[in-house]
């Protein structure tokens, strides 16, 4: 039921970017700015928060942009508002990813139950107790689909070994990379009072293990695995039909989409993306399971938290002062 009498507005559309900030990003950059223009609005890639190190193509970059595209369709879904999306409008600027306007008639539902989550989801990097049943993987699984990616599940111990493999092999690469062990501890040793990067409370005090990206120790707890990972958590790769921007984009908010009804099913997620960073551990995702199509774009774990886990905390957010980009100026 669109909510909303009349035109939509611009304080609608506000409060939507808010919720929109707080998308998951890769080390917590919020690579992303805003326009409000004539009732639209308009998504940025800010390009000075690109981690060069890291992510030499950008790909984390533009899926973090994605998935805040996603975060704000689902808050104005979630508000009555339907949308639709126009990916890299202007080929003069590789910057403006995408313009949202408010469309006639109600939303699609199943977006609007997803607006809820904003606010609830977090990255958790803890021991999980067990994976999602497999009704959830296929609640999870549409969702992806329905935002133009797929969801492949690596199952049996096989394969979780491979995929073991290469996201070790990626984080070994990593640890020998130019830039990448500086931009490590910048994003996460900010300043005092910093609104990005992730503090220690997100991270665990133990070294990562089972594939996890190795951030410097915090003050997660991270009990020792009692069972063979497996049994704990679930690995799925989130995959695209290629591999350009639009369909990174794409995969950014097949990723919201999944992350937030993964939080709606009650069940914990990691992103992980060390794996796609490197050039040859993306070739060797690609070709080490059976039966995977496509371009991986990301790894995410899944899985139901330990009995007792407490909450986590939210990760800090510039405020939308800081992201916000002045409107355009008109010939009178
Ligand atoms: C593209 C992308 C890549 C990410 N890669 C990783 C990763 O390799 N390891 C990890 O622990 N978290 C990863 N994250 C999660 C971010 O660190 C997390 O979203 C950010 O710190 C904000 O915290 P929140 O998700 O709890 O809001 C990634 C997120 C995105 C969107």
């Amino acid at each position: 039921m669109n909510k909303t009498a009349g035109p939509v507005t611009r304080g609608t559309l506000m409060g939507a970017v808010e919720h929109a900030l707080r998308a998951p990003s890769v080390h917590n950059t919020q690579p992303w700015r805003w326009r409000l223009d004539g009732g639209t609005v308009e998504l940025h890639a800010d390009r000075t928060r690109h981690l060069i190190g890291t992510d030499p193509d950008q790909r984390d970059l533009v899926l973090s942009c994605g998935a805040a595209l996603h975060h704000l369709r689902a808050a104005l879904a979630g508000v009555g508002v339907a949308t639709i999306v126009e990916r890299r409008p202007d080929p003069e600027s590789s910057d403006l990813l995408a313009v949202v306007r408010p469309a006639a008639g109600p939303p699609d539902e199943r977006e609007a139950a997803l607006a809820s989550a904003i606010a609830a989801r977090r990255t958790d990097r803890r021991a999980l107790a067990h994976p999602p049943e497999s009704a959830e993987m296929r609640r999870l699984a549409e969702y992806a689909t329905r935002h133009g990616a797929a969801l492949y599940p690596v199952t049996g111990s096989v394969n979780r070994a491979r995929l073991t493999a290469v996201l070790g092999e990626a984080a070994t690469r990593q640890r020998f990379a130019e830039g990448y062990p500086a931009e490590l501890a910048i994003w996460t040793r900010r300043y005092a009072g910093a609104r990005d990067g992730i503090p220690a409370d997100l991270r665990t005090h133990a070294a990562a293990a089972h594939g996890l990206r190795a951030f410097p120790p915090g003050r997660l707890p991270a009990p020792p695995p009692p069972r063979s990972p497996e049994e704990r958590d679930a690995l799925v790769i989130l995959t695209t039909p290629a591999d350009d921007t639009e369909n990174q984009l794409r995969a950014g908010e097949a990723t919201s989409a999944v992350l937030l009804a993964a939080t709606n099913l009650g069940l914990s997620s990691t992103p992980l993306s060390q794996a796609v960073e490197i050039e040859r551990t993306r070739q060797q995702l690609a070709h080490a399971l059976p039966g995977l199509r496509g371009c991986p774009q990301l790894v995410i774990r899944l899985g139901h938290p330990a009995a007792g886990a407490a909450a986590l905390p939210a990760t800090p957010r510039r405020p939308l002062s800081w992201v916000l980009l002045p409107p355009r100026e008109r010939a009178r």
